[in-house]
This record gives C-alpha cells, sequence and structure tokens, in this order.
C-alpha cells in the first residue's frame, strides 16, 4: 500500500512542486498519473521511490516511512520497489541478460535462481532470444521491454514508472502497455505517469491528475482528461 498524507514538496530553487497530497493507492491498483507538464507528477512518483524527500508531510510505501530511511539503506529499500524510467537507463556495456540479473547479483541469490528467474522474465517480456544482445542492439521498444524485465526480477509488490512509453511509438507503446498489464493482472500494484491519451482512455484504470502540486481529479477507470 502507498499512503500520502498532506505531502509538500519544495524544491531548494523556491518552486513547490506538490502543495498538499493526500492519496492512498492499495495493493494491486493500476494508476495512471496524468496532468499538464510541469504539474508535479515526476516529483509525486519521485517520493515514492525516494529520489526526493517531502519538505513535510507522510509517505508510506507497504508500511515504511519513506522520510525516515536513512541513506545507506535507500538501495535495500529499492529492492521492493520496480521503477521504470521513460529513457530506460540500462547499462550499455552488460547483455540484456547481464542487466536483468544484476538486480539479483547485488542481493546475492543463487546463481541457479538467478538463470530461472532472469529466463522466466526475459520469457515474459519476450526477449529470451535476445538475452545475449546489448542494448544499443535493440529497439526502443525492445529495451523497454528489458527495463521493465529488470523492474520485476525481485517481484517487487510496486511498479512505479515515469512515462514509460514517453520515447515509443504508438504501435509499440500498446505492447509495452500489454505487459505492464500482465504484471498487474499478476497482482503487483502499478503507478504511471503518463501523457497518453489514447492509452488512458481506453485501457481504463483510476486516474490521478495532478494540476498545480494538487490533486484536481482521482476517478476509478477515469478519462485523461486533456487535449494534450
Ligand atoms: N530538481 C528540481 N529542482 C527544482 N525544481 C524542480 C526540480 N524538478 C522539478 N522541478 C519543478 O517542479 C515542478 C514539477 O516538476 P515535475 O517534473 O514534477 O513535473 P511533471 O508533471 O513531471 O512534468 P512533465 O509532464 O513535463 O514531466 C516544475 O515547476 C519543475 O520545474
Ligand atoms: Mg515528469
Amino acid at each position: 500500500m502507498i499512503e500520502m498524507q498532506d505531502v509538500f514538496k519544495k524544491y531548494p530553487n523556491g518552486v513547490t512542486a506538490i502543495n498538499g497530497i493526500d492519496v492512498r493507492i492499495n495493493q494491486g491498483e493500476f494508476v495512471y498519473v496524468v496532468g499538464p507538464s510541469g504539474a508535479g507528477k515526476s516529483t509525486f512518483i519521485k517520493m515514492m521511490y525516494r529520489e526526493e524527500v517531502p519538505t513535510s508531510g507522510t509517505i508510506t510505501m507497504n508500511g515504511v516511512n519513506v522520510a525516515k530511511i536513512k541513506n545507506n539503506k535507500v538501495p535495500i529499500f529499492r529492492r521492493n520497489l520496480g521503477v521504470v524510467f521513460q529513457d530506460f537507463k540500462l547499462l550499455p556495456t552488460k547483455t540484456v541478460y547481464e542487466n536483468v540479473a544484476f538486480a539479483l547479483e547485488v542481493i546475492e541469490a543463487q546463481p541457479k535462481f538467478i538463470k530461472k528467474r532472469v529466463m522466466e522474465v526475459l520469457d515474459l517480456v519476450n526477449l529470451k532470444h535476445k538475452a545475449r544482445m546489448l542494448p544499443t542492439e535493440l529497439s526502443g521498444g525492445e529495451q523497454q521491454r528489458v527495463s521493465i524485465a529488470r523492474s520485476i526480477v525481485n517481484s517487487p509488490k510496486i511498479v512505479i514508472a515515469d512515462e514509460p512509453t514517453g520515447n515509443l511509438d504508438p504501435e509499440t507503446s500498446w505492447e509495452i502497455m500489454n505487459i505492464f498489464e500482465e504484471i498487474n493482472n499478476r497482482g503487483t500494484t502499478i503507478v504511471m505517469a503518463t501523457h497518453n491519451r489514447e492509452i488512458v482512455n481506453t485501457i481504463k484504470h483510476r486516474v490521478i491528475a495532478i494540476e498545480a502540486g494538487k490533486i484536481a481529479r482521482d476517478e476509478q477507470r477515469g478519462d485523461y482528461g486533456y487535449e494534450n
């Protein structure tokens, strides 16, 4: 479960990006975060994986008070979360297999388990046959599939994605969405910031609209609601 209580975020330059948010997201939900550019979507999401810390208020992620996590414990906290970015952030010198295996190697999982689990998630994203390739040898959609495989290899309960289809063409974006749907159907919470009107209006889920750092709308099976 994700819970925010009276959360504010003011950046050091004086910009108030989040201006009083209360929200609760239950285990297994799929939530789109929409809103105009600069509204605070990424800041909202970054506070969930502790890339940013709120100026005031409380954020609880699966029972953990995020603000109280010591800096040296942040990597351990993030192991229980999957994070997917618009620009993939794959390790360029590692193969597809190695990029996905990395998250399990750092927790010193058994080599046998690593192999089995990595192939399992590569199968889920349909990339088993490209396990030995480097990210530069893949299309954008394939790279995003690797990054999704990497985000779920640790079996996190929550996956957070900031505009995961932002760099992809429409057809590839639908393929990526099908993977997120599959992950959500298996019980994982998904929180996804997106500007993709078509997707939000077609694959219906809860929509949280952020405007000027506040929740302007929160609807089950909502619409995108902006003209883009
Ligand atoms: N690191 C930072 N330092 C200072 N101000 C920032 C920082 N990051 C974001 N901001 C500001 O906070 C506000 C919210 O930014 P944020 O990136 O959360 O918006 P967003 O809704 O994700 O926008 P977009 O749709 O363009 O990605 C903006 O005014 C932005 O300029
Ligand atoms: Mg953003």
